[in-house]
């Protein structure tokens, strides 16, 4: 298919999509698909968003963004304040229509005003293969019923009532940049603080989301944290690399790189800080 890998795609999945695809077009028979396909740039992209399923809502599950200002944020912050207020780099990968990616920058403002209290800038990287998906996402226009589950108060601080739509406000919005990526062919090159990929692995095989994952590990500053959706699962060998920080809402941490030299434990942890540790006594440095 036209700049898309559709065979990391679990077969059954795939299956399912073409179906629907064939329905919509009236087209009967998988070869009568296939020949439309051919001739329609339309089709190939209504298919190409149709493998990508963006059912998605705000503050999806809710307690992942509990554990997140908890848990995470925090720790953030610390790291940040410490290197003298760099930038928070977080990605939102396969952020559907953005209703992800203004939830962790809403958690984010709340959970220790990352932002307002430390001075710290919060930039978020949201990525999504679907055009449609992503154009939704930067206009920031919801429905009442997109709303749905949302604390009043939140909607009051964050969102605008505009007629019908619910706007997310300027400040939410510039926290957030929209861009296409399919992240089975390439990858977000940066050093980020948090990665939120939910909901997107389960529709491909295994094979491919081990090497998602060691591409997020790589992504991810030493320290850095990575969250998957609830039904995922961090793959076979990749306990290794990253330590669980909450089980149940797949909220997991990079593990710092730790090299064994002449006795010391040195631990190259986030943001240039280097812990070395020999018995009981501990002592860190910047390099
Ligand atoms: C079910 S939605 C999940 C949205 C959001 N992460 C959530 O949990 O609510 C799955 C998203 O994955 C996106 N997607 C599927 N394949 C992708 C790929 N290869 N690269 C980037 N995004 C992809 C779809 O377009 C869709 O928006």
């Amino acid at each position: 298919m036209h700049g898309f890998n559709s065979s990391y795609y679990r077969d059954s999945y795939v299956n399912r999509r073409i179906e629907i695809r064939m329905k919509k077009s009236a087209r009967k028979t998988p070869c009568e698909y296939l020949n439309f396909l051919k001739d329609s740039r339309e089709e190939l992209q209504e298919l190409v968003d149709c493998l990508g399923v963006n059912v998605t809502s705000f503050f999806r599950d809710k307690k992942p963004f509990d554990v997140m200002k908890k848990l995470v944020f925090p720790v953030i912050a610390e790291y940040a304040a410490k290197n003298g207020g760099n930038p928070v780099k977080i990605w939102s990968a396969a952020c559907a229509t953005g209703e992800e990616p203004y939830s962790i920058a809403i958690s984010a403002v709340e959970s220790v005003g990352l932002e307002i209290k430390s001075g710290l800038k919060v930039q978020i990287t949201a990525t999504d293969i679907d055009e449609k998906a992503l154009l939704a996402a930067a206009k920031g226009e919801y429905t009442f019923k997109n709303m749905g589950g949302m604390d009043e108060k939140l909607i009051k601080r964050y969102f605008k009532h505009i007629g019908d739509k619910y706007v997310v406000n300027e400040k939410i919005k510039n926290m957030v940049a929209f861009s296409k990526l399919d992240i089975i062919s390439g990858i977000q090159q940066d050093h980020f603080d948090l990665i939120s990929c939910r909901n997107m692995l389960i529709y491909i095989n295994m094979g491919l989301q081990k090497e998602l994952f060691e591409k997020f590990h790589s992504a991810l500053n030493p320290d850095g944290f990575l969250i998957i959706g609830k039904t995922e699962v961090l793959p076979f060998g990749m306990h290794r690399n990253f330590k669980t920080i909450d089980a149940g809402e797949r909220i997991y941490q990079k593990i710092g790189q730790e090299v064994l030299w002449g006795g010391l434990i040195i631990k190259k942890s986030a943001y240039s800080w280097l812990t070395m540790t020999r018995g009981s006594e501990k002592c860190s440095a910047r390099y």
